[in-house]
């Protein structure tokens, strides 16, 4: 963590949790953040259909005034504007629900719905378009990583995902380095391994956009991030939050990971 740049805790819940268990999620973590003053931004990504719960949810709870400034984010978007695409969701249909990030090259989207680097740059473009924050996620294999192709492949996802956005676009945007084989296993990556594909990650940046956005853009850390981690691998010097799947199903532990996380 470096003080400049301002810790981002996100919750993918992937394909869990319908309105009701979204309602259910958000009193009880609602009821554990009040009164805190986390020097970080939390962000939670429901399914779709759960997005209009999510947004009057957290807008009726500012209201009451005991929000802690939750951020909402898509898990995917369309790379088209509008039409005959069955099945997609248009980057302007987010905006009506007060989405601000979109979670976009998740390993489960590259590797299970085949999205490549090209489809992922569309959608990275697209969502700027609209003015919405990308969590660009990049990350290897395990087979990757033990045949030394780690730098490459990240580079390559890169330099490809990012092809074509500008500073301005990288000022808006959150990279996620989550290690596929770390990712819903149980085995996180130790904080050297994260602290060193984070630096490299960030040296990349440098060398396409310069040292200031370099230094300003923020870098997550995902897979099987746990309360019991979350302090160790936030003290390194470039890991500026999570991006956090399975413990952030529940409010506890989501909880305890921010928590942890800002202890640092
Ligand atoms: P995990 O998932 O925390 O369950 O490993 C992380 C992610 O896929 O973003």
């Amino acid at each position: 963590m470096n003080i400049n740049r301002k810790p981002i805790f996100a919750a993918n819940w992937k394909m869990n949790k319908g309105a009701s268990e979204t309602e259910d999620f958000i009193k009880s973590f609602l009821s554990k953040i009040q009164g805190q003053n986390f020097a970080a931004e939390i962000v939670i990504a429901p399914p779709f259909v759960s997005l209009p719960k999510l947004a009057d949810l957290l807008h009726s709870a500012a209201t009451g005034q005991n929000a802690h400034a939750i951020q909402i984010a898509a898990q995917n978007c369309s790379q088209y504007d509008s039409g005959a695409y069955t099945g997609e969701i248009s980057v302007l249909m987010l905006r009506e629900f007060f989405v601000h990030y979109v979670i976009l090259g998740h390993s489960e989207r590259r590797s299970i719905f085949g999205e490549t680097d090209a489809v992922i740059n569309a959608k990275m473009k697209k969502a700027r378009e609209a003015n919405l924050k990308p969590i660009f996620c990049i990350g290897e294999t395990l087979a990757e990583r033990e045949s030394g192709k780690l730098e490459s492949v990240l580079r390559t996802q890169i330099t490809e995902g990012l092809s074509g956005l500008t500073e301005k676009d990288m000022a808006e945007t959150v990279i996620a380095y989550e290690p596929v084989w770390a990712i819903g296993t149980g085995v996180t990556a130790t904080s050297q391994q994260a602290q060193d594909a984070h630096a490299f990650v960030r040296s990349v940046i440098a060398e396409i956009y310069g040292a200031d956005t370099a230094g300003r853009i923020r870098i997550q850390y995902g897979g099987s991030v746990k309360p019991g981690n979350a302090a160790e691998l936030m003290a390194c010097p470039d890991i500026d939050g999570a991006l956090i799947g399975g413990a952030a199903l529940e409010p506890q532990s989501f909880f305890e990971i921010i928590a942890n996380g800002c202890a640092e």
